[in-house]
Order: C-alpha cells, then sequence, then structure tokens
C-alpha cells in the first residue's frame, strides 16, 4: 500500500479510550460498550473489516491516528472545530452536555459553574469537560491550582469519592452512570450540545463516507434502539 490513506475496504484498526461509561470500558479484561458495539455494527455495513481495538489514553487518540497506528476513534468524542483541524469526523451518532458531579449527600451542592470558583475540581485530559475549566481559569472565574487533569475520569471520580476533589467536570451520560455504580451525584447540567462522532484521518474521506453510511444504516435498523438499551437501560 503506497498511499497513505486507507485501502476502500480494506482492514482497520479502532481505537478508544475506556474509563468512560457506559461508552467505553472494560469489564472481565474485555472491552466492551455502546461505542464498541456501534462502530463494530457500523463496520459491518460496510465493506472494510475492523481487524481490531487499541485501548489508548484520551489525549493519545488523535495522534494515534495520525501516527497510522489506528485508523478510527470511537471514543465518545465531540465533533469540534479545533480537532477538525487536525481530523474528519462521520456524522454525529450522539448527543451530549457537560455536567458537574459532587459527593453523594456531601455538604457541597453547587447550582452553576460559578459556584465551584475555589473548590478543587478534575476533568479528563483532553477533554472538553476540561476546556470547560480552562475557559473559566482564563476568564479569571477558576484558579488555575485548583484544577487537576487525569487520565481517565475514574481515576477523578474515585478522588471525588474520597474527598480529595470537590466536583468533577465531564459529558453528562457518563455522569449519570458514575451516579448509578458509585458515591457521586450530578448536582447539575449544563448545556454545552455536543454531538459525538467517529474521527478518521482527513484523507480517508472513503472510509469517513462510509462509516456515516454504516451509523445511518444501524440507526434505520433496530440495531442502534437494541445497543442503547443494552448500554443505557441496565
Ligand atoms: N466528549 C468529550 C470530549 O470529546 C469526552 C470524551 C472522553 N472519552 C473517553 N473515551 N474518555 O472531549
Amino acid at each position: 500500500d503506497e498511499d497513505d490513506d486507507t485501502e476502500a475496504g480494506g482492514e482497520i484498526v479502532a481505537g478508544t479510550a475506556s474509563g468512560f461509561p457506559p461508552f467505553e470500558m472494560v469489564e472481565d479484561g474485555e472491552l466492551v460498550g455502546f461505542d464498541i458495539d456501534l462502530l463494530e455494527a457500523a463496520v459491518a455495513e460496510t465493506d472494510y473489516e475492523l481487524t481490531g481495538w487499541e485501548d489508548l489514553g484520551f489525549d493519545g487518540l488523535i495522534p494515534a491516528l495520525e501516527n497510522e497506528n489506528i485508523d478510527v476513534i470511537a471514543a465518545a468524542m465531540t465533533i469540534t472545530e479545533e480537532r477538525e483541524e487536525t481530523v474528519s469526523f462521520t456524522d454525529p451518532y450522539y448527543s451530549a452536555d457537560q455536567s458537574v458531579l459532587v459527593q453523594t449527600d456531601g455538604d457541597f451542592e453547587p447550582e452553576e459553574l460559578e459556584d465551584l470558583a475555589g473548590q478543587a475540581l478534575g476533568a479528563q485530559s483532553g477533554t472538553t469537560g476540561e476546556g470547560v475549566v480552562e475557559e473559566q481559569i482564563e476568564d479569571g472565574t477558576f484558579d488555575e491550582g485548583d484544577y487537576r487533569s487525569y487520565d481517565e475520569y475514574v481515576f477523578a471520580v474515585e478522588e471525588l469519592e474520597s474527598g480529595l476533589l470537590d466536583a468533577v467536570i465531564l459529558d453528562e451520560p457518563v455522569g449519570e452512570t458514575f451516579e448509578a455504580d458509585r458515591d457521586v451525584e450530578v448536582a447539575f447540567v449544563f448545556e454545552t450540545g455536543e454531538e459525538y462522532g467517529f474521527a478518521v484521518r482527513q484523507d480517508d474521506e472513503d472510509l469517513q463516507e462510509a462509516l456515516s453510511e454504516g451509523i445511518a444504516a444501524v440507526e434505520d435498523s433496530s440495531e442502534y434502539e437494541e445497543i442503547t438499551r443494552e448500554w443505557f437501560d441496565p
């Protein structure tokens, strides 16, 4: 293969960043979740073949795509203009806002972002949740010294449970999942209108198009609903 674009209908490797339930997580040593099932179902609608998954750090995904270690990212990745400078996204497959997690039954009951000023805050490195914090730091609302960046949201949530953090900022569906499984609760949600897409290299238009068609086919069949029910309605 002399071209650097993925051969049409060829083999592809997917990348994700687990620890983001219910989209991608490791259970009994296996990578599972909404994104895993949805990408596999979408690829099955194309003539590409998905040969494997790489579980990487979220902020290592775009570099891995550019280095051709992986060919597609399925990681609840929000379509943003900044990311579109380096990668191409499929049509969106899920919508989400941001939420603020606090300890269950704690004294801290924030209702809006300003209430988080002066508190110990956490988010995952390279995410839009971290972007929210960075914006508030730039505006002077939050202090840089109050923020800690984590490789995985799970680690931030553990520190929230143990009281080392006062709040964690993350995608709402993931916040709700942690609320169901751990000693944390969603204090409030704020609208960001994010949409997730699968990301490919910019020269892989054929793969981008095939995957968008694959997503549409999955959405038109009963499969999208089945996958949603499996991961969102326990
Ligand atoms: N949607 C957010 C973003 O794009 C968070 C994604 C985190 N994904 C993950 N697999 N850890 O920045």
